[in-house]
């Protein structure tokens, strides 16, 4: 039996300390060559090799991010368990991106960055935050944490989800039923949905029209959620005021993107949140333990939905 780890050396380097520590009769695998594949239960990757069939006892696949879906479901056999990164590394660095972006967009950085280029000294008209409406696409993993990190600004929160959430201090919406009343109520739209079958192109000219005028957007969750000839428009119109966008498509941008050097957009090379090896190692080792106990894995996948 086997632990096979499959990202780059500075991370394996921490993880095999710590399986080291945690669990030394599991031998720890960075070169799949010198593995017999057949002894292989567990694989950390981003995405999957070509020759995953060959790992045919594999009981566990899991993601060294948060999203799945770099990953073809369908090709997986049955019996693996999918499961996406839980761990607090990836939830701090989340939250500190979302509220550097919610930031910049209530006290509108990129209209002095703007002015600061064209050597204009003058004062930019700010809503307090208690009409700044802030509201999280997805209440899962990262959106429940960027709401509790949000909340002692004193915006008003809400957010929007496929099932009902209660969560303190944020008016819960979900369902295709309640996205309008949701879109209304957001000056500020945060994105944190994963990519689904569902969730492609969700962020469309239509969604965009249904936030008010002088809206803005977060984007943090992937970049074929978003229509960016829409939102260009949308910004281009002055319907929306701004966007901070952590996920593009393609990524990188070509260089001559509009979205390079618009001047209503902060774009960032999907920095905003990255799994890190110290805590992940114990959240992996953790899930190892559970699955040996007859337990789910913290973040196991639902194949069926695509989370
Ligand atoms: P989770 O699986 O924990 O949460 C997903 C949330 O999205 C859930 O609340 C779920 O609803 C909701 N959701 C999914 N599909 C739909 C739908 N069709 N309609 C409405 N709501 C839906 O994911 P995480 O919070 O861990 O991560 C979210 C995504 O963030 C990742 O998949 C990844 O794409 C992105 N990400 C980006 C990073 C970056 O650096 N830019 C870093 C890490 C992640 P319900 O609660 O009802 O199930
Ligand atoms: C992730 C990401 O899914 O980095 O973890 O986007």
């Amino acid at each position: 039996m086997a632990f096979l780890f499959n990202s780059d050396p500075e991370r394996a380097r921490i993880f095999a300390a710590e399986f080291k520590r945690e669990l030394p009769q599991l031998p720890f695998v960075t070169d799949p060559q010198t593995v017999d594949p057949a002894d292989v239960r567990y694989l950390l990757t981003w995405t999957a090799p070509p020759d995953i069939a060959r790992y045919r006892n594999l009981e566990i696949l899991f993601s060294i991010g948060a999203g799945v879906d770099q990953f073809d479901t369908g090709a997986l056999p049955d019996a693996v368990k999918l499961v996406r990164m839980v761990e607090d590394g990836i939830v701090r660095m989340m939250q500190e991106y979302v509220t550097l972006a919610v930031l910049c967009l209530h006290r509108d950085l990129p209209g002095y960055l703007n002015q600061q280029k064209l050597g204009i000294w003058k004062s930019r008209t700010v809503c307090q935050v208690s009409a700044r409406r802030v509201g999280v696409l997805g209440l899962g993993m990262l959106g429940q944490a960027a709401l509790e990190r949000l909340r002692p600004f004193g915006f008003p929160l809400s957010g929007w989800s496929r099932s009902p959430h209660e969560i303190a201090g944020a008016a819960c919406f979900h369902g295709e039923a309640q996205l309008d009343d949701f879109l209304a109520g957001t000056d500020i739209l945060i994105c944190l949905l994963p990519l689904t079958a569902e969730t492609r192109g969700f962020l469309n000219a239509g969604l965009l029209a249904r936030l008010p005028a002088g809206a803005s957007l977060v984007h943090a969750g992937r970049g074929q959620q978003l229509d960016q000839k829409a939102l260009i428009e949308a910004l281009d119109s002055g319907h929306l005021a701004g966007a901070v966008l952590d996920v593009v498509d393609p990524e990188p941008l070509p260089a001559d993107h509009a979205l390079w050097r618009h001047p209503k957009v902060i774009l960032t090379p999907h920095i905003a949140s990255v799994t890190q090896p110290e805590t992940a190692a114990k959240a992996v080792i953790a899930n190892i333990l559970r699955h040996e106990a007859g337990q789910d894995p913290i973040g196991l996948v639902e194949r069926s939905l695509g989370y």
